[in-house]
């Protein structure tokens, strides 16, 4: 298998990016096909804390993101991880495993405080993500938002909002 990059994404990655994650949440089970428009919207009002691509060769085969999320009870320094994605023909492979754990480590040594993802829970729990008692968005179904405590500090309560960029998956 040919070397895998993971860097901060570039100027001349942006059109790449949009379409990796255009396709690989094609077929996503827990879809967000407006991916590739949330990226977009967090790029233009500059709140990706986090935008990282992998690179085989001259290819980008993976991306992910981070963003702030507001907590009611006040907490800050908590981002939102995701969208992340992987070339369908290169999924099962190590790259999301790989692109997860720069952006955590990253995050943890920016000094986060913690980071939620909404998606595929199956996928998140691998990586240390659990539901938290009394941290919550808006209507999700229970088990969907989890969390990562990546400091000290006691874990946040109440209600989590992403960027608006990420629109309104669920309903209230
Ligand atoms: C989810 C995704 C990013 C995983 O990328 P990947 O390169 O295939 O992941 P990896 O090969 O690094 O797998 C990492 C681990 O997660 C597991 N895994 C991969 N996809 C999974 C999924 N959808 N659900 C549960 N576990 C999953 C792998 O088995 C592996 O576990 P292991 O470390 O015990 O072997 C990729 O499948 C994708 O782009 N999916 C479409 C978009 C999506 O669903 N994004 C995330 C959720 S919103």
């Amino acid at each position: 298998m040919e070397k895998l990059w993971i860097r901060r994404e570039a100027e001349e990655d942006i059109s790449s990016i949009h379409r990796l994650v255009a396709r690989s949440y094609e077929t996503a089970r827990h879809s967000a096909h407006n991916a590739p428009q949330i990226v977009e919207g967090l790029r233009d009002a500059d709140v990706l804390s986090l935008s990282l691509v992998a690179i085989q060769g001259f290819d980008v085969v993976g991306y992910i993101a981070a963003s702030p999320v507001l907590i009611s009870d006040g907490t800050g320094g908590w981002y939102g991880l995701g969208p992340v994605a992987v070339d369908p023909e290169r999924q099962n492979a190590g790259i999301g495993g790989s692109l997860m754990g720069q952006a955590l480590q990253e995050l943890r040594e920016g000094g986060a405080g913690g980071v939620v993802s909404l998606g595929d829970p199956d996928f998140y729990r691998r990586f240390g993500f659990e539901v938290i008692e009394g941290l919550a968005y808006r209507a999700a179904p229970a088990g969907e938002l989890l969390a990562m405590n990546l400091c000290d500090s006691s874990v946040p309560q109440g209600s989590v909002s992403y960027h608006q960029a990420f629109g309104s998956p669920y309903q209230d």
